[in-house]
């Protein structure tokens, strides 16, 4: 797929995977907080390409593994992952309602679904007892990369064509999670923020990193032409604020927290 060819969710499979290693260390560090559930029953949302769930699956030594996602161009893949107790389905973690879940994984995902405060207890709901809930989400709002998006997307003509949309980051402080995870009834957690430091071997290259994530959002809402009238401008912006550094040092803040049911 190239990038012209976006998907009508806005995610592109392979400008996604184009930081594969930068980007799957967080799943690794998520997934090594969770105890193996042996013939248990797993779910991960967001799952993408189905590619982790598969590792989920083996980490996890669980019977079931389901994949969950709603975007088409990343179900592409899910045949060549799927069997030997793992499958997908496509659905909206905004509407997630299961029961009896061993591990609700979730890697990189919910910072798209707003309002933790109504999802959290919903997650819990689906926990069996003694059930574990693991997820990853940036929380990197403050730096430029992320900033300067939603500037641009408040001047015009971008404000106009986004229909005044801004990207709004559903992610809450650490410890609003971790106070959260006790009042729902985690009798154990592991709430923290890691700085994943990635050298990329420009600023310009920052661009890239976000065109695979945070501006998908905005892709999906605007036509082809209008998006890159916003990614020119993006570009610009972000480049004149950001070091002329070679290798770049591109500072990523992320949220991993982990809970246990009593
Ligand atoms: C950054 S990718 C992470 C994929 C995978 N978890 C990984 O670690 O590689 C985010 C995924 O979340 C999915 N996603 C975002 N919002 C969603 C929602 N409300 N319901 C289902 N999937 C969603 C996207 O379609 C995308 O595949």
């Amino acid at each position: 797929m190239s990038n012209e060819a976006a998907s009508p969710d806005g995610w592109q499979p392979e400008q996604y995977a184009r930081y594969r290693s930068e980007r799957e260390q967080p799943f690794y560090d998520l997934m090594s907080l969770v105890t193996p559930r042996p013939g248990g029953r797993v779910v991960d949302l967001g799952c993408g390409t189905g590619v982790l769930t598969r590792v989920l699956h083996e980490h996890t030594q669980a019977a079931e593994t389901i994949g969950v996602d709603r975007s088409a161009a990343m179900m592409q893949e899910w045949a060549s992952h799927a069997g030997g107790g793992v499958r997908f389905e496509r659905g909206d973690i905004a509407e997630f309602s299961m029961s009896g879940i061993d591990v609700v994984f979730a890697n990189a995902s919910i910072q798209w679904v707003d309002d933790h405060a109504d999802l959290f207890p919903r997650l819990v709901e689906s926990l069996a007892p003694g059930g574990q809930l693991a997820v990853q989400m940036p929380a990197n709002e403050d730096h430029p990369s992320h900033a300067t998006a939603g500037r641009v997307a408040r001047q015009a003509p971008h404000a106009e064509a986004l229909n005044g949309f801004v990207y709004r980051h559903a992610v809450e402080a650490p410890e609003w999670y971790a106070e959260q995870l006790a009042r729902l009834g985690f009798a154990e957690q592991h709430v923290r923020v890691q700085v994943y430091l990635h050298r990329l071997p420009g600023p310009e290259d920052v661009v890239e990193w976000v065109k695979g994530s945070l501006l998908t959002g905005y892709r999906k809402r605007i036509s082809g032409q209008e998006y890159e009238a916003f990614l020119r401008d993006y570009r610009e912006q972000l480049l004149s604020v950001l070091p002329e550094e070679r290798p770049f040092l591109y500072s990523f803040k992320r949220i991993l927290l982990w809970g246990r049911m009593g």
